[in-house]
């Protein structure tokens, strides 16, 4: 049976909500009267869910708080406050905060939130998250997504530690977005991969600043015809086994390494900037993934680049994609050159117009990530869910 932990007041009027957590397989919720007492009673008891107001305590209690999230990954949070104040939301999700709930809460939103944690502590991967990070379209800003998203996970600061791997066989950009020169890249891992195990990997990886460890892509093309679907499968077990969380920067051709490196990751997040072509080719490759029978929710659908000449209304852009654009990050085309000039991350403190949007959007989105279910308000929209079984394209591709 699940635990939780309430400062009393927090959701309103318990009485009418204890049925909804024992529904949900929870105990009777423990009630506390300060948030002080609510990180005691998790210390002591091992509580797996938290529900605290937002607004009244003290910024050291909610400093508690976050480090108590942060050591204990199983532990969720739920913030709450009398209105729906988006600064509020994004500040309780820095800090670690799982959902947010207007108090009094509705008992229908509380059932809702409750059933959103329990598949997330049922999809808790094994090992680390792998996320892919694709486009079927060239210079759509999947380096730089890879990139800054594992930083923005990296600053999060997770138990473990967070990689970004290039994938690109040829002229892979992580290194060169990041002005690295490093002794070894891809091509090195691939050559040991039968033997390969943590301490190889980490003596491949070149360490950055911030807990983010970067595996470069190989510039040696002989080596392309090696990095194959089994490869890249080995690589990702690997990567999973040493990191809580690892970016993929994915090809955009459609070839089986592609597929397995889609097909292995815990999430796809698919970057396209909204243009005619680029609208074509997101929804075709949603149709080869629907083909694939990737779940809809393993795909995060970003745009980037917004704001500069958009073709289309956004529920245009919905009809034609056939789902809605889950992320937005918006344009910021000097604020991106400047950071990659310097070859470091927009989210290490990128200055000038429209940066602190953009670094903004990416923290949303590792928020995302994290598995926890963003409640993103404004330019960002919510992920639907639905499922697919799973298909036979896949085996033909690897042949
Ligand atoms: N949010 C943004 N605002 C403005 N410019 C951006 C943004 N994101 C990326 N860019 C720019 O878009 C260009 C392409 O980015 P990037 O190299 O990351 O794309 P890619 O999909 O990896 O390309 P390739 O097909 O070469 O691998 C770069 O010049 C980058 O600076
Ligand atoms: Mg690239």
């Amino acid at each position: 049976m699940r635990r939780a932990v309430i400062v009393r007041d927090s959701l309103g009027p318990l009485t009418s909500l204890v049925p909804v957590f024992t529904g949900a397989g929870f105990g009777k919720p423990v009630e506390v009267e300060s948030v002080e007492a609510l990180v005691a009673a998790a210390l002591d008891n091992s509580a797996d869910l938290l529900v605290l107001p937002l607004l009244t305590p003290s910024q050291a209690e909610l400093d508690d708080v976050e480090t108590l999230l942060r050591e204990r990954p199983s532990m969720a949070a739920i913030g709450t406050a009398p209105t729906a104040n988006s600064d509020l939301i994004l500040a309780g999700f820095r800090r670690g905060l799982s959902e947010f709930l207007v108090a009094p809460a509705d008992s229908a939103e509380l059932a809702a939130a409750l059933a959103r944690l329990e598949s997330r502590w049922e999809r808790a991967p094994k090992g680390g998250h792998v996320t892919a990070v694709y486009s079927p379209a060239g210079g759509a800003g999947v380096t730089t997504v890879a990139v800054n998203l594992a930083h923005a996970l990296a600053l999060r600061k997770p138990a473990g530690r967070v990689a970004v791997a290039d994938l690109v066989v040829g002229l892979g950009d992580v290194a060169t977005q990041l002005n690295l020169a490093p002794t070894y890249d891809l091509g090195e891992l691939v050559r040991k991969l039968d033997r390969a195990d943590h301490e190889s990997l980490h003596s491949i990886v070149e360490s950055v600043a911030d807990g983010m460890d970067v595996l470069t892509g190989t510039s040696d093309l002989e080596l392309g015809e090696e990095v194959t679907a089994e490869a890249v499968q080995r690589i990702m077990t690997l990567m999973r086994s040493s990191y809580t969380y690892t970016v993929l920067d994915v090809e955009h051709t459609v070839s089986p390494r592609t597929i397995a490196a889609l097909d292995g990751a815990d999430r796809i997040v698919m970057v396209f900037q909204v243009t005619v072509a680029g609208l074509r080719k997101v929804k075709r490759a949603l149709a080869l993934f629907g083909q694939l029978d990737f779940p809809v929710e393993k795909v995060v659908l970003v745009a980037n680049r917004v704001g500069a000449g958009d073709v289309m209304p956004w529920p245009d852009v919905a009809k034609a994609l056939g789902r809605p654009v889950d992320f937005r990050l918006p344009n910021a085309y000097q604020v991106v050159a400047d950071a990659q000039t310097r070859g470091v991350p927009i989210t290490a403190n990128a200055a000038g117009p429209g940066a602190q949007a953009l670094i903004e959007a990416y923290h949303l989105l590792a928020v995302r990530l994290m598995g926890q279910k963003g409640f993103v308000t404004g330019s960002n929209e919510v992920l639907p869910t639905a499922r697919a079984g799973f298909g036979r394209l896949l085996g033909k591709l690897r042949k």
